[in-house]
């Protein structure tokens, strides 16, 4: 029970929020569909309909979430009005928008095959490469819904600004984790921590984990520029996350995760080979060259046979523990308010299974 009497409120705030979160979904989908700037054919209509159901709502949600749930914390537990639920929910929509353009583009460059339980979008006969222009379409989507529910608010520049710049960081990390590879195949022993660790900070970090605390700050009339170690912890968070996104790819249940792993055939700079790298002698390392990159079901399953000789499940366990044990200590330097949503989101990811 908090101060204003709010236990049940605050303990149960995102259980009770995916309700409305979804209702949310189906508000900002029909003004889309209605957006006077286009002149719909019944078709185009039908088209964008479907397709923003195949590829906005269906993930875990935890990024959109976040938004109200942080920005009820930094407001103390104190009642939200209807108002700033649904304009909470709207930003939370506009990440999970922002998610979904990337995830689309993400799966044809990486050639994956499913996706949240389903096949990938540009996997349908009738969609192919539509799906690029598609992915326009669903980055087109964040502005359009930003100004018809924002453009009256003191931070709507701010906003604005927020959006573009972590689409910038997150294209730039998109763009470092794809020629990376190259590197790594012309030498696999180019792939080292550093490198690795810039391009899942700019890939994953902005806008997986600042992007939706930052969006709560903006509501809360904060200014961004006053936060930079909460932004900080935000980006190790980050980092720790695609960590485990990487283990998850080579040992997670692909029915639990929802997709099926493709880093060691598209000769990703993943964090397991960095660790295998690190720890090999010359003969792994030689087996390392000879299988990795490759489609062959044989030649993968023999860099997994590697990543079990060389112990790297354990190395895994214990730079989760490491690295929540960080956390912890990181986010306690942090005002309590702060530190709850810190707090908040590091508990929706730590041990996470999908
Ligand atoms: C992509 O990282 C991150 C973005 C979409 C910006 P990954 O390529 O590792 O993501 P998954 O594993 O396909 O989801
Ligand atoms: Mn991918
Ligand atoms: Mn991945």
């Amino acid at each position: 029970m908090d101060s204003n009497g709010n236990a049940s409120v605050n303990a149960n705030a995102k259980a009770d929020m995916k309700p409305k979160f979804l209702q949310v979904y189906d508000h900002l989908k029909a003004e889309i569909l209605a957006d006077p700037a286009f002149d719909y054919t019944e078709d185009a209509r039908q088209w964008v309909d479907k397709m923003l159901d195949y590829n906005v709502p269906g993930g875990k949600l935890n990024r959109g979430l976040s938004v109200i749930d942080s920005y009820r914390l930094l407001k103390k537990g104190k009642e939200l009005s209807e108002d700033e639920v649904f304009l909470g929910c709207v930003l939370g929509w506009c990440i999970e928008w922002l998610q979904s353009y990337f995830l689309v583009l993400d799966d044809m460059m990486d050639g994956s095959h499913t996706r949240r339980g389903q096949p990938c979008w540009f996997r349908l006969p009738k969609v192919g490469l539509i799906a690029a222009n598609d992915g326009i379409l669903l980055r087109n989507h964040i502005p359009r819904i930003l100004k018809r529910h924002f453009r009256t608010k003191s931070y709507y520049v701010d906003l604005l600004d927020l959006f573009n710049e972590v689409e910038f960081q997150t294209a730039c990390g998109q763009l470092l984790d794809l020629i990376t590879t190259h590197e790594g195949a012309l030498e696999l022993s180019k792939y080292k921590m550093p490198t690795y660790l810039r391009i899942v900070q700019y890939k994953t970090a902005y806008y997986s984990f600042y992007l939706p605390v930052a969006c709560a700050l903006l509501m809360a009339e904060e200014n961004l520029d006053n936060f930079s170690d909460t932004k900080n912890i935000l980006i190790q968070m980050g980092t720790y996350f695609q960590v485990q996104d990487d283990y998850l790819d080579c040992f997670g249940d692909p029915q639990t995760i929802g997709k099926i792993g493709t880093d060691i055939e598209d000769f990703k700079c993943s964090w397991l080979v960095v660790q295998a790298l690190e720890r090999a002698n010359e003969s792994q390392i030689q087996r390392l060259h000879a299988n990795y990159g490759k489609a062959d079901p044989s030649c993968v399953a023999e860099v997994k046979d590697l990543y079990r000789e060389l112990g790297i499940e354990d190395v895994f366990l214990e730079y989760e523990n490491t690295s929540h044990k960080n956390l912890i200590s990181s986010i306690e330097s942090q005002k309590e308010s702060v530190q709850l949503v810190l707090k908040s989101f590091l508990g929706k990811i730590y041990k996470r299974q999908k």
